[in-house]
């Protein structure tokens, strides 16, 4: 059987990036739950020609490579920092770059990192309905994490994991036959 392969994407352009750093972490948790193959991608690895392209074709070989992972994926686990209440426009270009029928049914567990908590619904409001366009199957918990949540760029609160934890589980049900590796082990 083939292994399942999960692409994660911070819609980060900074380095070190908290945002990165929850992407990194949400797709350790998969990895380690169901043993998938896991990669994150970040705005730097899409690279600097996506902010002059009008159209796909436009891109160079970097920032294509990143959009064929996300149209191959079998799930995706989406990071975005608030901007503005929102997520950056950048980000927002590349899913524009996107066509419509890569991300069908797609499960997509859905995070965002934000200074203070005031906007943490940022991810309901903003970024679940961006995936409703494609019809992705965005799972039911997103997780939003705050300056506070992170420690040295690094997960750092029992409740931000415990949340992790939650999302994570619920893509149990989009691999069926999958089993856990954890409860495999026991
Ligand atoms: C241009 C800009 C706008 C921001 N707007 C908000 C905002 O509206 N609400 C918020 O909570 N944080 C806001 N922030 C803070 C970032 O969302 C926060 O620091 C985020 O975790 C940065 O992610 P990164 O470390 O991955 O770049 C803003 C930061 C920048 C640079």
């Amino acid at each position: 059987m083939r292994t399942p392969k999960i692409i994660g994407i911070a819609g980060s352009f900074n380095r070190p990036s908290k945002t990165r750093s929850l992407v990194c972490h949400v797709a350790e948790v998969v990895s380690d739950r169901y043993g998938f193959n896991v990669d994150v991608y970040d705005m730097i690895d899409v690279g600097p020609s996506l902010g002059a392209a009008l159209w796909r074709k436009q891109l160079d070989e970097k920032a294509q490579h990143v959009l064929q992972e996300i149209a191959a994926a079998d799930a995706l686990i989406i990071g975005a920092p608030t901007y503005k209440g929102s997520y950056p426009g950048l980000f927002k270009h590349l899913i524009d770059l996107i066509d419509p029928h890569e991300l069908k049914s797609k499960p997509i567990l859905i995070t965002a990192t934000g200074g203070g908590n005031r906007h943490a619904l940022m991810v309901e409001h903003q970024l679940r309905p961006l995936f409703g366009f494609f019809m992705a199957h965005t799972l039911p918990t997103a997780v939003y994490a705050s300056d506070h949540d992170f420690l040295d760029y690094a997960v750092a609160s029992e409740h931000l994991s415990k949340r992790i934890d939650e999302a994570v589980s619920e893509m149990d049900v989009f691999f069926p036959g999958r089993v856990p590796t954890y409860e495999a082990a026991e």
